[in-house]
């Protein structure tokens, strides 16, 4: 029987959402982080350059499916919680290759839960009352509504419709698995879209503010009136530790930003502000460079969060305004080019080919390239 330390274990720290958990979780924390991180394309060690000389910071660069590397880790520093971003999270990369998602999404999240089942198994009692698996997860597991329905709450039934979805569908049910048959305290988030500083501009916020920038088409999918419900990532981020820390173990909190918007109503704000910080003389307004391309196939219309349940049992609510959450991204976006540059890198470039060439049509020339 042995006992736990403060430290917390963070999966996929160098990620857009992980990277902004860690840097806000060591602003209000002298605990200790340890990220593990593969650095895929989409994962970036210099997110964290600003803790990286921290003693309470520890980067491992390396794999959730790795049992060895997760069981070593977890008997190293004896982690009081796990929590879990790691994940292939576009959409898009999982219509065109689906099986990273499969491996690191379900085998990935299979292989954490079984070390630390292992690892809590071999607690004393208060280290195993007090240990918590947090799994990160995607409102896109209970599929699409449409315009009328009621927002997504934690008893819709599932229906993914994407590969993405369907491999975080099975990672939340591997997840609630192993609450129910184990007894491992798992606690799940599912969250609506993020936006914010660090986000891979394969994703649509930071993708039309570079495009919009550098004067370059902006690819609506089908007719730009599909809906995400946007929230700002340190709201997310906010919500991840509320539910670490007095959140019950087996539940599922949904959480959202209650912002709802059509893609072209978001669009078209990220183009007038980035005329009004960026004006360029003699130039059209960035809004003429909107163009429709072909759909996204089994393109989700709309998503909603009831966010009720987080709000009322644990407190939590979004801090941040959807168009002052915008601007702070865009603004981000404009001043840090050289993190910019650091990420479009060749494998950047030939996605951006990959995605955007095959739904080029008359009057997209160039587009995303
Ligand atoms: P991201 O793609 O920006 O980052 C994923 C991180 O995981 C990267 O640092 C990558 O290197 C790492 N990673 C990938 N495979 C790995 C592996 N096998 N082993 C170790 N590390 C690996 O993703 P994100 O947008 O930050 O999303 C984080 C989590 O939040 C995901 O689980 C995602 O499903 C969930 N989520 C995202 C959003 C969103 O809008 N981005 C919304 C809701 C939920
Ligand atoms: P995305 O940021 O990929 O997130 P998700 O698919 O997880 O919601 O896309 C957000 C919305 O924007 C989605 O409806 C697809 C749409 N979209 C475009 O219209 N054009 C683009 O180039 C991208 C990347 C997305």
């Amino acid at each position: 029987m042995s006992t736990i330390n403060d430290t917390i274990l963070v999966t996929g720290g160098a990620g857009f959402i992980g990277s902004n958990f860690v840097l806000t979780w060591m602003k209000a924390n002298s605990a200790a982080v340890v990220n593990l991180d593969l650095l895929t394309y989409a994962g970036n060690a210099a997110n964290l350059a600003s803790v990286e000389a921290d003693p309470h910071y520890t980067f491992v660069h390396g794999d959730i499916c790795y049992a060895e590397l997760v069981g070593s880790l977890l008997r190293e520093h004896r982690p009081r919680a796990i929590v879990h971003f790691a994940a292939e999270s576009h959409v898009d990369r999982s219509i065109v290759s689906p099986e990273a998602f499969i491996r690191t999404n379900v085998m990935g999240t299979f292989t954490l839960l079984e070390q630390a089942r292992t690892y809590w198994s071999e607690l004393d009692e208060s280290g195993r009352t007090g240990f918590r698996f947090l799994h990160v997860s995607t409102d896109e597991v209970y599929g699409t509504l449409g315009p009328d329905d009621p927002a997504f709450s934690e008893t819709t039934a599932y229906a993914p419709n994407s590969p993405y979805a369907a491999s975080k569908a099975g990672s939340d049910h591997l997840a609630r698995a192993y609450f129910h048959t184990f007894g491992l305290p798992v606690l799940t988030t599912n969250c609506s879209n993020n936006y914010g500083p660090f986000q891979f501009p394969e994703k649509l916020i930071p993708l039309m503010i570079l495009n919009a920038l550098e004067g370059k088409p902006l690819p609506v999918y089908g007719d730009g009136k599909n809906v995400r419900d946007w929230l700002f990532v340190e709201d997310h981020c906010a919500a991840v530790r509320r539910v670490l820390e007095s959140g019950r173990p087996g539940e599922t909190y949904n959480v959202g930003g209650n912002s709802e918007r059509a893609n072209i109503d978001v669009v078209t704000a990220i183009c007038d502000l980035v005329d009004e910080m960026r004006p360029e003389a003699g130039a059209a307004a960035r809004r003429e460079l909107i163009t429709y391309v072909q759909d996204r196939p089994g393109h989700d219309r709309r998503y909603a969060i009831d966010a009720g349940k987080i709000t009322h049992e644990l407190n939590w609510k979004p801090a941040e305004r959807f168009e002052s959450g915008l601007r702070k991204t865009v603004r981000w976006y404009l001043e840090n080019s050289e993190w910019i540059d650091g990420v479009r890198t060749g494998a950047y470039r030939e996605w951006l080919t990959e995605n955007y060439g095959e739904r080029r049509n008359a009057g997209t020339k160039g587009l995303g390239t």
